[in-house]
């Protein structure tokens, strides 16, 4: 059960993941996966069922409790849990809080990628996190490390108009024992701190191309 071809995009938060995976998946005709909404929808559900975020056991059974479900639709992963829709409240300052104590707990690893590999099993995808190239997909040859200075990503997270500890988060998701954020083996690092979304979407685009990749070659197997 593996999909077919496989772009990471890992990289702290607000270092332009987000836009650049979706730019590129359209791009190449890919899909474009989210992985942190998962992360995000759990934090959700256990914030919306009372549960003690920052006790594992209790954060465990809520997600293997929990029905977590992700599809493609129109070439983009949603996510449903316990049958809500809980793309609204995804990017709350509650859950921007309480996010990186849930994403630390073993089992919610687990649970989460298995049902992302199941979600893109025999597509091709572009898939954005903080570990996607270094444990969800290692076998990837493409793999890519986005990052910004601190200062531009706390201006972006601003401009976004989200109250987001993001050095707190950063800390969070860099020192956990489970899957921490960093730089795969061979992962590709680009700094995007002065660059607009097309430029690091083109930069990516000459890095696959030279690797093999490219939308032609994509297509000419089918
Ligand atoms: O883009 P932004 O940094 O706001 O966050 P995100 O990608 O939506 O991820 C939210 C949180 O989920 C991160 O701070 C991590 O704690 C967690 N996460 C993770 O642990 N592993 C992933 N593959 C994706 C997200």
């Amino acid at each position: 059960m593996s999909a077919d071809h496989v772009i990471a995009i890992d990289g702290p938060a607000a270092s332009g993941k987000s836009s650049v995976a979706r730019a590129l998946a359209k791009r190449l005709g890919f899909c474009y996966v989210n992985s942190g909404a998962m992360y995000r929808a759990v934090t959700w559900r256990a914030l919306q069922r009372g549960i003690a975020v920052q006790d594992p056991d209790a954060v465990t059974a809520l997600a293997e409790e929990a029905r977590l479900a992700c599809a493609l639709i129109n070439d983009e992963s949603r996510i449903s849990i316990d049958n809500f829709d809980p793309s609204p409240h995804l990017h709350s300052d509650e859950v921007n809080r309480a996010v990186s104590l849930v994403s630390r707990v073993p089992r919610v690893r687990e649970i989460i990628n298995l049902q992302m590999r199941r979600c893109v099993a025999g597509r091709d995808v572009v898939v954005e996190g903080r570990d996607i190239g270094s444990v969800v997909f290692p076998e990837t040859p493409f793999k890519f490390f986005l990052d910004a200075s601190p200062e531009v990503r706390a201006r972006r997270r601003n401009a976004q108009g989200q109250r987001d500890e993001i050095a707190m988060r950063d800390q969070a998701d860099s020192s956990r024992q489970t899957a921490p954020l960093v730089i795969a083996p061979a992962a590709e690092r680009i700094d995007t701190s002065a660059l607009t979304i097309p430029e690091v979407v083109e930069e990516i685009l000459k890095r696959l191309r030279a690797k093999g990749l490219s939308r032609a070659t994509v297509n000419s197997r089918r």
